[in-house]
């Protein structure tokens, strides 16, 4: 049977979450793959911490170098962040590993250079954790696009703030409450204010916008605007009128090009989006040929994102990747000539 060694970088919610799946899912994977999984080395920052997941005390590290000796086939970045990562990502590419993400601000600042890497490399460079937690929104956008000209892709793509919004309405709780408890619950960002500031979300419509359109979304482009300024009255009063706010994420093909937004929305109740509550994200896709979809799922947590992380690993071995470059060079040149833009 083969054997696939896994390096995780960091060992928190998600890193925990893959490590669960890969401890409780064992033989369903061997069965299904053919393949062992195997952790050879995690690293974090303070090996001494209590944990999530029993793990191996060996296997934890805080030095890079060890991640390295240990020869992994795939490295996991469950860590975050911009710095260090970024150098551990190139180095892990270099080396010639697969590497999978949950790092959605890596992925929308370097994901176009980090594909090239990978494609001279010839590894897998793959993030479905990155975007919707557990809903293969990537994927599946991606296995549309041969034939597709994707035209619309909006929803509720951050999980802290929907769940905010959610036990504010739903327990009349304060907004300061109820952000203690998504961070408790491992939802909310390592610095919240990328949740609730809306940066988390316009990192994950850019790795859209990216796959779908073709297009590098720079990060002072487009429309930005988190929850902070909404309050519970507002919550309450807007209610009573058949609405809900929402954290809406959209990127679109218009006349002027595309158009790319962060901002709460109100729903109708009537609307699909209004029932996707707490951690839920709920995405629609509206694509020239096969219309519109929608779908739904828990956006963030431990076991969501650890599935999403697994398949992927699983994917990389298998040799299943997408290219994003390639998959929308033709959508992209009909956007900048401003053909076939939406009404
Ligand atoms: P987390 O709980 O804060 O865990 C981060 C882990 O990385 C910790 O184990 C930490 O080590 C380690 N780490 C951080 N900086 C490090 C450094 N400089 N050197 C070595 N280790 C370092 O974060 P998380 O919620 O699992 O999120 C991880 C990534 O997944 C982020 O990019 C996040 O946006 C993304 N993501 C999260 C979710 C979710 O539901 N939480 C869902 C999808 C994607 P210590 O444990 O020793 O502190
Ligand atoms: N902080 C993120 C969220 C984690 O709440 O959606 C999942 O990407």
């Amino acid at each position: 049977m083969k054997n696939v060694r896994i390096a995780l970088l960091g060992l928190g919610t998600v890193g925990s979450g893959v490590v669960t799946i890969l401890q409780t899912h064992a033989e369903r994977l061997r069965k299904q793959t053919g393949t062992n999984f195997e952790i050879a080395g995690i690293l974090v920052r303070d090996t001494t911490r209590s944990r999530q997941v029993d793990v191996e005390r060996s296997l934890l590290t805080t030095d890079i170098a060890r991640i390295w000796e240990s020869k992994p086939d795939v490295v996991v970045d469950a860590m975050g962040g911009l710095v260090p990562t970024l150098g551990y990502i190139e180095e892990a590419i270099a080396r010639g590993c697969h590497v999978v993400s949950a790092n959605k601000e890596l992925i929308a600042v370097h994901g176009a250079r980090l594909h090239a890497l990978a494609g001279e490399q010839g590894v897998g460079l793959l993030y479905e954790a990155s975007v919707g937690g557990g809903i293969p929104v990537l994927n599946t956008l991606a296995q549309l696009l041969n034939v597709n000209r994707i035209t619309r892709v909006a929803g509720i793509l951050n999980g802290t703030t929907n769940y905010i919004l959610t036990r504010m309405e739903e327990d009349g709780l304060p907004y300061e409450a109820v952000l203690a408890q998504a961070q408790e619950l491992g939802f909310a960002e390592a610095d919240p204010t990328a949740d609730v500031e809306g940066y988390d979300a316009f990192h994950k419509i850019r790795i859209v916008a990216r796959l779908c359109f073709g297009e590098e979304v720079e990060e002072e482009v487009g429309l930005r605007e988190g929850i902070t300024s909404v309050t519970a009255e507002e919550i309450e009063l807007y209610g009573r009128l058949g609405l809900r706010v929402k954290l809406l994420a959209t990127a679109e093909r218009t006349k002027a090009g595309l158009r790319v937004q962060v901002a709460p929305t109100l729903v109708p109740h009537s609307h699909a989006l209004s029932h996707v509550k707490n951690e839920y994200n709920g995405v629609f896709v509206t694509g020239d040929v096969v219309g519109d979809l929608f779908f739904t799922g828990k956006g963030a947590g431990m076991l969501p994102t650890g599935s999403a992380i697994v398949e992927d690993i699983v994917h990389a071995v298998r040799g299943i990747t997408f290219t994003p470059e390639t998959a929308v060079a033709t959508q992209a040149v009909e956007i900048k000539a401003g053909e076939g833009a939406a009404e």
